[in-house]
């Protein structure tokens, strides 16, 4: 396969790697998988497949590393202080090896598909014996049973344009809702960002395919649904006969889903289209995530974000005039290379002229290999962490006084379960996103049920469910 071409694996071929699964639990089933995920959504959905495929082959989940005779790291390679934390935990786990010399030890993801990484891993990290990138998830069966039977380093970390695989199965952790990746990779290359490089080009999963994922998640119970991908605005660009906004429109009439969501839209190309689907089905929760990363048109345009602060406002402008009730939150970069105080003051000032329900704020930090890696800074650490705070300050500010607003109201909240601070309390999220927690009925957990308001926090609602 050639580096540009997208491999997809259709489900006869998967159908073959799971009849290997079936042979290695008749050989070696029987003890249990520790599966540990780092970074998005993604992510959680890949660990959700490596979990049914290690499940298929006779290892049951567990939740510690302590117990597993697998432990597996799926990784994220979005900023260096995730890497550190993989890189640390790995170094932990060489005891235990020399304890269980049996155990095997792998480590996937995105990290792995950043050569220097997965040089440095089969350099320094020598009780790591499995390792494999994004774009071996479907080899998996494979790599497994090398591993179970050689025994000794198993590696599969090829670069490639990137590989659509149906038939996977999927173990999904219990509750009321369901990721389901309608497209994987991205094109954009922001110029901060590592994730084009680790996995791969925009490619999008047939309609039918996902709708039929999502009727069978109704089948199975779920009540929710988030649609996954980098930039959900490109699905369909490469089968030419749809695209985002008929799909969600799909999604959304499937029976039994009680509420849609997706993430993450580009406001680059969000369409009105979208906006309109959003606003036509009852079910489309009227939420966007629209990441900002900047509100200084010089930064966006380093940051080849191809929009600029005034396009921004225009696409909240258009939301809100069609879904007056909608929330809105975003992820802030504060210190990309460049950015002074002056522009940095810009990204404040959006804040207050967008009044985010919350944002989720990083700081920058350099990914090698990216074109931002090469750009000269001007603020130091000091200046990029006042910020940073600064930041924080007014969004804690305008996140409460917005919560505050909800005190009084009776909303539709998807009960999740029981609070796991306190056993009395139930727990669950509004329409856009808010957690709620309430007393009520247990019997609603799973159902959406209607809660007043009586209290606000910075993060999360407090209320009373409605006899
Ligand atoms: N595809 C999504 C983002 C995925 S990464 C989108 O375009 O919105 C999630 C978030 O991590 C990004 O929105 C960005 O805010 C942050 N991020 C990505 N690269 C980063 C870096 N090098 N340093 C700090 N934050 C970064
Ligand atoms: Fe990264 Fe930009 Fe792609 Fe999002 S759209 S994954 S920020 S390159
Ligand atoms: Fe997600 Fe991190 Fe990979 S954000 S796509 S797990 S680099």
């Amino acid at each position: 396969m050639s580096k540009s071409e997208i491999n997809r694996i259709s489900r006869e071929q998967t159908a073959d790697a799971l009849a290997l699964l079936d042979r290695l639990k008749a050989e070696y089933g029987g003890g249990k998988a520790f599966v540990e995920t780092y970074g998005c959504q993604q992510n959680v959905s890949d660990s959700e497949a490596l979990s049914g495929m290690l499940a298929r082959a006779g290892f049951t989940p567990c939740d510690s590393a302590d117990e597993a005779d697998i432990i597996l790291f799926n990784t994220c390679a979005v900023r260096e202080n995730a890497e550190n934390r993989v890189f640390g935990n790995i170094g932990a786990l060489k005891h235990l090896k020399a304890r269980r010399p049996e155990v095997i030890i792998g480590v996937c993801g995105c990290m792995i598909q950043q050569e220097h990484i997965a040089k440095k891993i089969r350099s320094t990290y020598r009780h790591v014996e499995l390792v494999f990138g994004t774009h071996a998830l479907a080899r998996f069966p494979y790599l497994l049973s090398e591993a179970l039977s050689r025994r000794g380093a198993v590696m599969d970390v090829a670069d490639s344009a990137g590989v659509i695989a149906e038939g996977l199965p999927y173990l999904r952790a219990d509750g009321v809702g369901a990721s389901v990746s309608i497209m994987y990779g991205c094109n954009n290359f922001c110029t901060y960002c590592i994730v084009p490089y680790v996995r791969g080009r925009e490619r999008s999963r047939a309609p039918e395919d996902v709708i039929a994922e999502v009727k069978a998640l109704a089948a199975q119970g779920y009540r929710e649904v988030m649609l996954l991908g980098q930039n959900v605005n490109s699905y369909g660009k490469d089968l030419g006969n749809t695209d985002f906004a008929t799909l969600l429109s799909q999604v959304a009439q499937v029976e039994g889903i009680a509420r849609v969501r997706f993430m993450t839209p580009h406001p680059k190309d969000i369409s009105i289209k979208v906006l309109d689907t959003m606003a036509a089905h009852d079910n489309i929760c009227k939420q966007l995530h629209l990441p900002l990363q900047a509100g200084n048109n010089r930064v966006l345009k380093a940051m080849n974000r191809v929009y600029t602060r005034e396009d921004y406002l225009k696409i909240v402008q258009a939301a809100r005039e069609r879904m007056p009730e909608i929330t809105i939150t975003t992820d802030i970069i504060v210190g990309f290379p460049g950015e002074t105080n002056e522009e940095f003051a810009d990204t404040l000032d959006m804040l207050e002229q967008v009044r985010y329900d919350t944002i989720f704020s990083f700081i920058y930090s350099k990914r090698q290999g990216t074109k931002a890696a090469t750009m000269p800074d001007v603020l130091t650490d000091e200046e990029k962490k006042r910020n940073f705070d600064a930041l924080l300050a007014v969004q804690n500010r305008i996140s409460k006084e917005i919560n505050d607003t909800y005190v009084g109201k009776t909303l539709t909240v998807l009960t999740e379960g029981v609070s796991k601070t306190d056993e009395a309390v139930l727990t669950g999220r509004t329409e856009g996103g808010k957690i709620v927690n309430f007393t009520g009925n247990p019997d609603c957990i799973g159902n959406l049920t209607r809660v007043t308001i009586t209290e606000s926090r910075t993060w999360s609602l407090v209320g009373e469910q409605v006899n």
